[in-house]
């Protein structure tokens, strides 16, 4: 089985723009949804935008205090 990493994924996000956290880590499209918590009857995504363009880390182990941010849980 493929070893999951839990590091954070750094994005850039657009100003405006709807996006949508995976908050279950079933997704296959870290960090965002793809519909993979409803095959699993996990937690629903959690939806996000930002109010200028800007480069983040958004957390993938999901025990971020700050979601959808990376908080450094991870470590
Ligand atoms: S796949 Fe994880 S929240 Fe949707």
């Amino acid at each position: 089985m493929e070893k999951k990493s839990y590091s954070p994924i750094q994005v850039a996000l657009e100003k405006d723009k709807r996006y949508a956290w995976c908050t279950c880590s079933h997704s296959n499209n870290q960090p965002f949804c793809d519909g993979s918590h409803r095959a699993h009857n996990a937690t629903p995504s959690m939806g996000f935008s930002v109010e200028e363009n800007k480069e983040a880390y958004l957390c993938t182990c999901k025990r971020t205090s700050n979601p959808p941010y990376c908080d450094g849980s991870h470590k």
